[in-house]
């Protein structure tokens, strides 16, 4: 990247030759920054959503369905490279369309009854629209891994009007986040590159795991009915 004299204004060169300067280089940092903040604010009014539903469980019901809930909006760097990844052209239109985990959130429950309830819950409101639910609970990847995943819109209201935007929530139990947290850290050790006894021995955890959510859930049944 080359830096000429910022008096004269700033003129950014990329290798691939391409010139900005410096009010074409601030409206595409507006532009971005705008755009991610609608997904910023997708993600609260989903996260609001599943507080409601988790404080009305513990204030009515005395019971708490959900463990925890971690959210985060990708970050540009990560975008843009599952963009170039995917081959996406890189406008906003075509991301906002192909990418659908720009806004993530994460719910883990005690158990799997507790999973399927939360999402049946969430997606039977008003104003959430599904578009896409692969359930690997019931169906798990050929490695174990086991989730729910949902991709919802939710209207966001801007000064410039009515905005939906997509974000990702997974679900899943206590014991399938600790697989998939530790598979997570695996494959970023060994890049792709797994030895075949380790991906054997993950595949054989993930069974354990649904073994354990399915003794769980028994217990817990016999406890609640
Ligand atoms: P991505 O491009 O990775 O988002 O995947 P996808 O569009 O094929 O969707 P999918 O529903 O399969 O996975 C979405 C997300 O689920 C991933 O970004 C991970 O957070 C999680 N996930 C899916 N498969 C695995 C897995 O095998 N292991 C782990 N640890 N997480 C997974
Ligand atoms: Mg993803």
């Amino acid at each position: 990247m080359r830096r000429e004299d910022p008096a004269q204004g700033l003129v950014l060169s990329t290798t691939d030759g391409l010139t900005l300067d410096a009010e074409q280089l601030r409206t595409i940092r507006v532009d971005f920054q705008r755009f991610l903040l609608e997904y910023e604010f997708g993600l609260r009014e989903v996260e609001t959503k599943i507080e409601i539903l988790r404080d009305e469980f513990r204030e009515i019901h005395d019971y708490n369905p959900i463990e925890h809930v971690t959210s985060r909006v990708k970050s540009p760097d990560s975008l843009l490279a599952k963009v170039a990844r995917r081959g996406v052209p890189p406008n906003f239109e075509d991301m906002r369309e192909q990418i659908t985990d720009i806004a993530g959130v994460r719910v883990t429950c005690a158990f799997i009854s507790d999973v399927y309830r939360l999402v049946e819950l969430l997606t039977a409101q008003d104003d959430i629209t599904v578009r896409c639910r692969k359930d690997y609970i019931a169906e798990p990847k050929p490695n174990g891994y086991q989730s729910l995943h949902a991709v919802v819109e939710v209207p966001v209201y801007m000064s410039t009007g009515r905005v939906d935007v997509p974000v990702e929530i997974q679900f899943r139990t206590i014991a399938m986040d600790f697989w998939a947290s530790l598979e997570h850290k695996i494959h970023y050790k060994y890049a792709s590159d797994v030895p075949p006894e380790l991906l054997e021995e993950l595949t054989d955890a993930a069974r354990t795991a649904a073994e354990l959510d399915s003794r769980m859930q028994r217990l817990h049944r016999e406890l609640h009915g």
